[in-house]
């Protein structure tokens, strides 16, 4: 389906500028159409992306209406054949199948995601297809929820407010409902990155002691805006009070947090994962939080997304389950929304994307 009426009420409601991106004006877009790129876009993404796409009269674009229900596999397959370009977000699995689908003409994706593991990295790479990505705009937005996550676990959030709801507030009780404070810990984070510095950046006001972290290299450029110290994973585990996983999933980190590491860590340690939810064995978590070998975990990612609501995690009272929030204020999902839209016009006029991922 073209551009639908509701996707132009939205664009109608944008304020966003797009870029000054040379190329048609919208007329020559509106006069002759079908010699332009031709463009899809795997969902109903917020106004401003829509909006530039659509001003910069470069592109004919198509797009799957809907923000609710992901485009059918089928539909979709149908859909990017012939396209020059796509705009995708992180529940299309973008493979061998899907660009054989495309065909030669897709010379750019653009995905309005910061994590990449949903792209087949080494297809487009032999494909020759540049990939855009959004890091950086949706930082503040993510370190936020995970900084709110990690209060709501340790502090109890959401099994106090159950009680208050539910009769269970009786007389006031000496050690009902306790928690574990910030002040005085070990915070340590799994994959230093921008994500992590700007979670420790949040922390640090609530006293905390000490900040440690691993990755695959010291990172000292990072770790010195924090004062962070580079351990082993084994020590990141036996020091941390949280131990908050921000890393990438690769085939490096997949379900990397596991018995080893649960079983290592402190009894009174909370988890907190606001990265993907494949870097967790779910099934080894469960086993941790069942047998209190560690004090609570807090997801914002799991696998499968929804995770259905029977699964055994949404049984314990010492986890905290979201559905994928961290980067979900309207700012921040509408500046990756741009971001997404001006990286694939400028990677089919050839230029340098904003954000682009050395393949
Ligand atoms: C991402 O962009 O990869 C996040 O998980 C969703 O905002």
């Amino acid at each position: 389906m073209w551009c639908s009426r509701v996707a132009l009420r939205q664009l109608q409601r944008a304020t966003v500028k797009p870029l000054a991106l040379t190329g048609a004006p919208v007329g020559v877009m509106q006069r002759d159409m079908s010699t332009l790129p031709r463009v899809y876009v795997t969902r109903q993404i917020p106004p401003e992306g829509l909006r530039i796409l659509h001003e910069s009269g470069q592109v004919q674009f198509e797009l799957w209406d809907s923000d609710d229900v992901p485009v059918p596999r089928k539909e979709l397959l149908q859909k990017v054949k012939g396209v020059d370009a796509l705009l995708c977000v992180l529940t299309e699995k973008i493979d061998a199948e899907l660009l054989d689908a495309a065909g030669p003409n897709l010379k750019v994706l653009s995905t309005m995601s910061v994590g990449f593991d949903h792209l087949s990295l080494e297809e487009l790479k032999r494909r020759g297809i540049r990939v855009g990505y959004t890091p950086d705009v949706l930082t503040d937005a993510v370190a936020e929820l995970t900084v709110a996550l990690l209060l709501a676990t340790s502090r109890r959030l959401i099994e106090a407010t159950h009680e208050a709801k539910t009769g269970g507030w009786g007389t006031w009780r000496t050690l009902w409902l306790c928690g574990h404070e910030l002040a005085n810990s070990t915070v340590g984070i799994l994959g230093l990155g921008r994500i992590g510095v700007a979670i420790a950046e949040r922390l640090a006001p609530f006293k905390v002691k000490k900040f440690i972290y691993t990755d695959m290299c010291p990172r000292p450029d990072l770790a010195s805006d924090i004062n962070a110290e580079y351990v082993s994973f084994d020590e990141l585990a036996k020091q941390s009070d949280f131990l908050l996983a921000c890393c990438a999933l690769t085939p490096e980190t997949h379900e990397i947090c596991n018995k080893n590491l649960f079983s290592k860590m402190k009894k009174n340690s909370i988890f907190i994962n606001t990265s993907r939810g494949g870097v967790v064995n779910q099934n080894d978590l469960y086993e941790a939080l069942a047998t209190n070998q560690i004090a609570g975990a807090g997801l914002d990612v799991t696998v499968p997304e929804p995770l259905p609501t029977d699964h055994p995690l949404f049984t314990l009272k010492n986890c905290v389950i979201l559905p994928h929030i961290a980067s979900a204020s309207y700012s921040t999902r509408n500046a990756m929304s741009s971001l997404a839209a001006n990286n694939l016009l400028l990677g089919l006029q050839g230029e340098p994307m904003l954000k682009e991922l050395k393949l």
